[in-house]
């Protein structure tokens, strides 16, 4: 798709689309006013019958042959003209390029990055609209023999951008590329089977990501895993024979500032284990690789954008399966730290392998972490699959997360780690138990991962909710969201940027 700024206004553009804004309460101000009077009126016509309504994500498709240049105007409701956001912007823009694309639209412009509400700046906006083309255009239907549809448009073109705003304008288009391309890279990983998506496979995927955004990559083997005394991941890896990686992505930004290692959980599949799930439903647990994806893809989107900071991304990825040689609940393993911990379910192995690969990038030269995972069904229960959940033991680093977030359009909130939580891991025979009871369960699953981070500043993003849409949404498919992977990149550009 190629993305375009242009000094054109709707009355030139010669596309088969012009997509512009409706807010709900007063729909016909702004350009919208401008297209209706180049209409002549039709669209104060459907505001009056009530075919335009402005409502979030309602998208108007008008044929306007003779009226303008381009064949079509889609009216997309952006939601009361007071809240607009980024959030909407992306949402509003995601719905129509779909819904054009399936009409058979190849070549589309926009006008929805001027109507991003007050304060809203232009280069926020453009980059907001082209995320949101990206994330509405994601297919689906990864395995499917014949496509339905082309994946992306021609062309979007963003209009009415003057001389003197273009080059940040372009740079901002270009950045929502590499930023929507990579979500949906991270989703097209987590929606793709288990049996394609292998911890081996997985690693091959970051050896060509690499390749693709000039990042060092190292995979590590099993025997290497387990020579550097990660018995913890090793336990996990146990119960099947699928051989487990540790992929480590490097990203060099310029000097020796800070290094921010991002660590996401690689499950590519979790049956529980021995202490096995209910098979109802069981297919979804390809998902549990979700932020392992998510920090593929935002290492990967940083080495594109050549952010100034260096980034380490640690990915320790394997299969939790009850095999003969299987980890079981009851034995007490030894993490790369030193700890040990007494298991007590199996299926709360996503701390297993996310404690050894924590104390990893610290040995790597880690100042700050973050890790990524869908950890806990108690998060759900706690968040739904509205906001991911953020834990952590440095507060500058929590809210520069929860910053991130909201600039991604990512919801995210903040859960506390009190001590009066710590007791529920206390074990009799180790040093912590993996399970900390049902109350509070997303809790302990931060409280049980912060004994692996030492003295280094540490957040933690349970994406456990959010990583999956049950149902196709207006503006995306069923199945994975990318969750985790732009809030990432916004934070590795906050930190570029000298926040921290
Ligand atoms: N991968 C799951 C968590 C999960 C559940 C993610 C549903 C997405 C949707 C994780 O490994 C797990 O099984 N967690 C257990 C932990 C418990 C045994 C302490 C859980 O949440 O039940
Ligand atoms: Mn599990
Ligand atoms: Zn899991």
């Amino acid at each position: 798709m190629k993305i375009q700024v242009s000094p054109e206004s709707f009355l030139q553009y010669q596309g088969d689309a012009v997509v512009v804004g409706a807010t709900e309460g007063v729909p016909l101000a702004g350009v919208l006013a401008e297209v209706d009077h180049a209409l002549a009126g039709l669209v104060g016509r459907l505001i009056q019958s009530g075919e335009i309504r402005g409502k979030q994500s309602e998208v108007t498709i008008l044929h306007v042959p003779g009226k303008l240049p381009a064949a079509r105007v889609a009216v997309a409701g952006l939601g009361e003209a007071a809240g607009i956001d980024l959030f909407r912007v992306r949402a509003a823009m995601g719905v129509a390029a779909r819904l054009l694309r399936n009409r058979g639209c190849r070549r589309v412009a926009t006008t929805l990055h001027e109507q991003a509400g007050e304060g809203v700046r232009t280069d926020q906006a453009v980059r907001a609209v082209v995320e949101g083309a990206y994330m509405g255009l994601y297919p689906g239907g990864e395995c499917k023999s014949q496509k339905e549809f082309p994946e992306e448009l021609e062309e979007l073109c963003l209009l009415g951008v003057a001389e003197q705003e273009r080059e940040h304008a372009s740079g901002a288009a270009r950045a929502g590329r590499i930023v929507g391309e990579a979500t949906n890279y991270a989703r097209r990983l987590v929606n793709l089977p288990p049996n394609e998506v292998t911890p081996s496979r997985l690693a091959e995927a970051a050896v060509e990501a690499g390749e693709r955004a000039g990042l060092e990559v190292e995979i590590l083997e099993p025997g290497q895993i387990e020579a550097l005394g990660m018995g913890a991941f090793v336990a996990v890896a146990r119960g099947s024979d699928e051989p487990s990686r540790l992929i480590v992505l490097r990203h060099r930004g310029e000097g020796d500032g800070p290094v921010l290692a991002f660590v996401g959980k690689g499950l590519t599949f979790d049956s529980g284990g021995i202490s096995i799930k209910p098979s109802d439903k069981m297919e979804t647990m390809k998902l549990d690789m979700a932020g392992g994806a998510a920090v593929l893809a935002a290492t990967r989107a940083i080495g594109e954008l050549k952010l100034g900071v260096d980034v380490l991304g640690v990915i320790p990825a394997t299969e939790n399966l009850p095999g003969g040689r299987a980890y079981k609940p009851g034995d007490v393993v030894r993490a790369l730290n030193g700890k040990t911990i007494e298991i007590i379910s199996t299926d709360a192995e996503g701390r297993l392998i996310l404690a050894d690969a924590l104390a990893y990038a610290r040995q790597l030269g880690a100042t700050h972490l973050i890790d990524v995972a869908t950890l806990t069904g108690a998060c759900i229960v706690a968040l739904g699959h509205v906001a991911a959940a953020v834990m952590g033991n440095d507060t500058a680093l929590v809210e520069a997360v929860l910053d991130a977030g909201e600039s991604a359009g990512e919801r995210m909130w903040r859960l506390p780690l009190f001590p009066e939580y710590r007791p529920q891991l206390d074990s009799n025979i180790a040093d912590i138990k993996n399970v900390g009871g049902r109350a509070a369960g997303a809790i302990t699953g931060g409280l049980f991962l912060r004994e692996f981070v030492g003295d280094t500043g540490w957040a933690h993003i349970d994406i456990a909710g959010t990583a999956w849409s049950d149902k196709d949404e207006p503006h995306q498919v069923e199945g994975a969201t990318g969750a985790g992977t732009r809030t990432l990149i916004a934070l590795a550009e906050r930190i570029a940027g000298g926040v921290m």
